[in-house]
């Protein structure tokens, strides 16, 4: 389990990184001053909804994407589960060359709320409930800590009565792209439920399948979802990026998988989808 408080890491000299927990700080979301693209990022990895970080950064699907574009027709239909900012589909788009027939980008977290109160922020999610807090110095998963809850019992009562403020949590790029091209959509979709819109050819999911976040049972049963509405000879990619780029990508054929490439050894769920979905 990571660590439930974090540093602003401005406060942790360089040195220290490796060893206190910190990280960029959300509250940055708000200076007033827009963000690097790799800082707004970094601010949005911060946040966690139940057992899944928002986690996500340019450059991490390079391996897999390669070989996508190297299996990938003109015309494919594209379901891209858990894209968190959607910055790796967007690049997954871009180098695709904006051939495709359909594009869906999808998260089942696509919002947060915040209020200020005073020097502190306090995050919520759609269902009301306090997911972080921050402030100049602390970032805090205030679920996961007991005395925290006990603390700020009344404050977070009384800011989850008030209006909120709300932000979306997807990219400038993929924000424009919506606007701008219709084959491209987001939607929120959560990997659990049965997908009910056209049926892809192609299907990436990156980091989310792994025995972190899911028991095996609830990856079995994901990706059963997933497999259930793949067209037949399409292609599922699950990617890993804990350290390196590991990747496995399935060909459904008939009633299982065949596996086309494992890069790097291949995702932490490859056998157990193997056997599976044979
Ligand atoms: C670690 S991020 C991965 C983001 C991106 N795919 C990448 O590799 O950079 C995991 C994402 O999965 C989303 N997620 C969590 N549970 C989900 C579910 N049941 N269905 C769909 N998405 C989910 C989270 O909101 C989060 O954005």
């Amino acid at each position: 389990m990571k660590f439930p408080i974090k540093l602003n890491y401005k406060y942790v000299p360089n040195f220290l990184r490796k060893i206190i927990p910190n990280h960029f700080s959300p509250i940055y979301l708000f200076s007033g001053q827009e963000l690097s693209t790799a800082n707004y990022h970094k601010a949005i990895s911060c946040f966690k909804f139940g057992k899944t970080y928002k986690t996500t950064e340019s450059g991490r699907h390079k391996l897999t994407n390669d070989l996508l574009l190297s299996r990938i027709s003109k015309d494919e239909i594209i379901l891209d589960v858990g894209a968190s900012t959607g910055v790796t589909s967007y690049e997954l788009i871009k180098a695709l060359n904006f051939t495709f027939s359909k594009y869906f980008i999808t998260d089942l977290n696509l919002k947060l709320f915040y209020n200020k109160l005073g020097n502190k922020y306090f995050f919520f999610n759609e269902s009301n409930q306090c997911i972080l807090i921050a402030d100049e110095y602390f970032i805090v998963y205030y679920n996961e800590l007991s005395w925290c809850k006990f603390l700020f019992r009344d404050t977070v009562s009384y800011q989850s009565k008030k209006e909120m403020n709300h932000f979306n949590l997807v990219c400038k790029d993929v924000d424009d792209l919506i606007r701008n091209d219709s084959r491209v959509v987001l939607y929120q979709y959560d990997v659990f439920k049965q997908w009910d819109h056209i049926n892809p050819t192609i299907i990436k999911v990156a980091n989310l399948f792994n025995l972190v976040y899911f028991s095996e049972i609830e990856v079995i049963k994901a990706f059963g979802n997933l497999f259930s509405v793949l067209k037949e000879l399409g292609i599922i990619a699950v990617i890993d990026n804990r350290d390196i780029e590991k990747s496995s990508i399935f060909i459904k054929e008939g009633n299982g998988v065949v596996l086309l490439e494992s890069i790097n050894g291949g995702s932490e769920v490859q056998s157990i989808i193997m056997q599976h979905f044979k």
